[in-house]
């Protein structure tokens, strides 16, 4: 992953269209799950809170927002070099978490039409935002003469199988930090004009509103089986959720710091505005939430990035495979008990927040 930035072109299946990138633990997923279990859900216990929030969907806000104004009639050759290679992974990271986006709500909304039909129609009306966010990101890849071949990517990519439940909770979390992030980056070009280097981001404002409602959509999907938020399962889930969401993003997004950069944003300061706001947010229908304040929360994650860029230089190297792998092996296990004792860190309880966060 480190070393896919170093090399000189990118590699490309025929001409202007980009190779995907090389899976990682790190790169978006593509999801599925259990389709009965989910056509089985009573949601009558949220139904009134559902039926506003599709009713908002099929409003579609954005139904005109997303068309290419003269603003991106212009060559883009002036972004070059090491710029223009962290610009046009962003697009495609971008691109392909939105596209898995809209794949995994397309599968659920076919699979539940008969039989679930109110939470098909939200999945329905989410994918149709999904494929507008991911076929704009296409077209600004276009502007760099590059494509992602979706077809190929939804035939190649492997599945991850994910409980239903675990779905929930985890596509709550990626819609409501996707909010964050893009609404972030928004808010500091908005204050920054001269970093808006492409007019990709003078789309965030609405299009983060999409990710918004989707992320409302879960949440009261999730409200309206009360076990998924009650119980001592739920707690320990919730936990384990945001911390792989909160740590995936910080360990990605530093190795990127380059392209935080030429939006005149810090990395760091960019992801623990995300984080921490992400995490009040989740406060609202989690029953838990990290305490992200507490100095030993960045420290670890710090000691797992340095862990990082110990294991990328090892892999780098002209060591034999067998003496790579005893090297590697101890900064391995440092990661797992950093992450262990962020996991174990005592949580905060947001029902003894109410009237401040929630
Ligand atoms: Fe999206
Ligand atoms: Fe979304």
């Amino acid at each position: 992953m480190v070393d896919s930035l170093k090399k000189p072109d990118f590699e490309e299946i025929r001409s202007g269209v980009k190779a995907p990138a090389k899976e990682t633990i790190l790169t978006p997923r593509f999801y599925t799950t259990d389709f009965d279990e989910m056509a089985r859900m009573d949601l009558s216990p949220n139904e009134a809170e559902l039926k506003a929030i599709l009713e908002e969907f099929r409003v579609d806000y954005n139904r005109h927002h997303f068309v290419r104004d003269e603003q991106f009639e212009q060559s883009w050759d002036h972004i070059d070099g090491e710029t223009r290679k962290l610009f046009i992974e962003f697009l495609e990271r971008s691109c392909t978490a939105e596209f898995s986006g809209f794949l995994l709500y397309k599968e659920l909304s076919r699979k539940l039409k008969d039989k679930n039909p109110l939470l098909a129609e939200g999945f329905s009306l989410m994918s149709r935002d999904e494929a507008r966010h991911a076929g704009f990101l296409n077209k600004a890849m276009s502007d760099f003469k590059l494509s992602l071949d979706l077809g190929f990517l939804t035939k190649s990519r492997k599945y991850t199988f994910f409980k239903p439940k675990f779905i929930f909770y985890a596509t709550y979390l990626s819609e409501k930090i996707g909010y964050w992030r893009y609404i972030t980056i928004y808010r500091h070009l908005e204050s920054h004009p001269e970093n808006c280097i492409y007019p990709i981001f003078r789309f965030f404002e609405n299009w983060c509103q999409d990710e918004n409602r989707h992320g409302d959509f879960f949440d009261a999907v999730m409200r309206s089986q009360p076990h998924l938020l009650k119980d001592w399962r739920a707690r320990l889930w919730c936990r384990f959720f945001l911390l792989s969401v909160f740590a995936t993003m910080y360990l990605n997004d530093i190795q990127r710091s380059g392209f935080y950069a030429c939006l005149g944003l810090d990395a760091r300061e960019y992801d623990r505005e995300v984080i921490e706001k992400t995490n009040e947010t989740a406060g609202r229908v989690f029953p838990v939430i990290l305490d992200v304040k507490s100095p030993q929360f960045y420290q670890r994650l710090e000691a797992c990035i340095q862990n990082n860029e110990k294991l990328a230089a090892i892999a780098n190297s002209s060591a034999p495979k067998l003496f790579q792998f005893f090297q590697k092996l101890p900064l391995y296990l440092s990661n797992v008990w950093h992450l262990l004792r962020l996991y174990l860190m005592r949580p905060i309880d947001t029902a003894s927040l109410a009237g401040t966060v929630r």
